[in-house]
């Protein structure tokens, strides 16, 4: 009979510590919620950072006018410090041959006097190249039009590029 009781006492004592316990459970729960939260709303930031967010526009959208001027606001390309950026390229080519360009064989210097390496794409693209015509602070930025078709020079990290160096027409 006492070992009976003996649990019996033990199990009451268990219940009214998982009772204290509760609000404690419920608090991590919601610090994991939370956790969970901030995580996804970094990776969306990640993404929209990407360079299809950025440069890809593939089929063309069917802008009548001012091209240029209605993608930089609906793709929200600026400077970090909020002025207009001056001169922004837009690639008419399938995500995946852009993401292909990173298993090019012709590498070349990312820039004139720089030692690291960048892919240049093996084919010519259709682009977009808008120069700054007016503005300083976004959104008020106007853009000049050139439709193009040159090579892409991009780097990139094991996942594919990274960033748009610079074209070549
Ligand atoms: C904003 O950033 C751009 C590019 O980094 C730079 O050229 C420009 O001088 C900066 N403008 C101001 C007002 O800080
Ligand atoms: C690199 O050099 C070429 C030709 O010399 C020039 O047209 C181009 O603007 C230069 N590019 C940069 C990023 O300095």
């Amino acid at each position: 009979m006492l070992p009976g009781r003996a649990t019996a006492k033990r199990k009451g004592i268990r219940a009214k510590d998982v009772k204290d316990l509760l609000p404690l459970m419920l608090l991590m729960v919601i610090i994991f919620l939370l956790l969970l939260f901030w995580e996804n709303e970094l990776n969306e930031d990640v993404v929209a950072m990407t360079i299809e967010h950025l440069h890809v526009d593939y089929p063309q959208s069917d802008v009548p006018v001012r091209y240029c001027n209605h993608m930089i606001l609906e793709r929200v390309i600026k400077e970090p410090n909020n002025t207009c950026k001056k001169e922004h390229v837009f690639i008419h080519e399938r995500p995946r041959n852009i993401n292909s360009v990173c298993n090019s064989r012709r590498k070349v210097a990312c820039q004139n006097h720089s030692t690291t390496l960048c892919f240049q794409s093996e084919n010519k693209f259709k682009m977009t190249v808008c120069k700054l015509t007016e503005g300083t602070r976004y959104p008020a930025c106007s853009y000049h039009i050139s439709p193009i078709e040159g090579f892409i020079v991009v780097t990139c990290d094991g996942m594919g590029p990274v960033k748009i160096q610079r074209y070549v027409e």
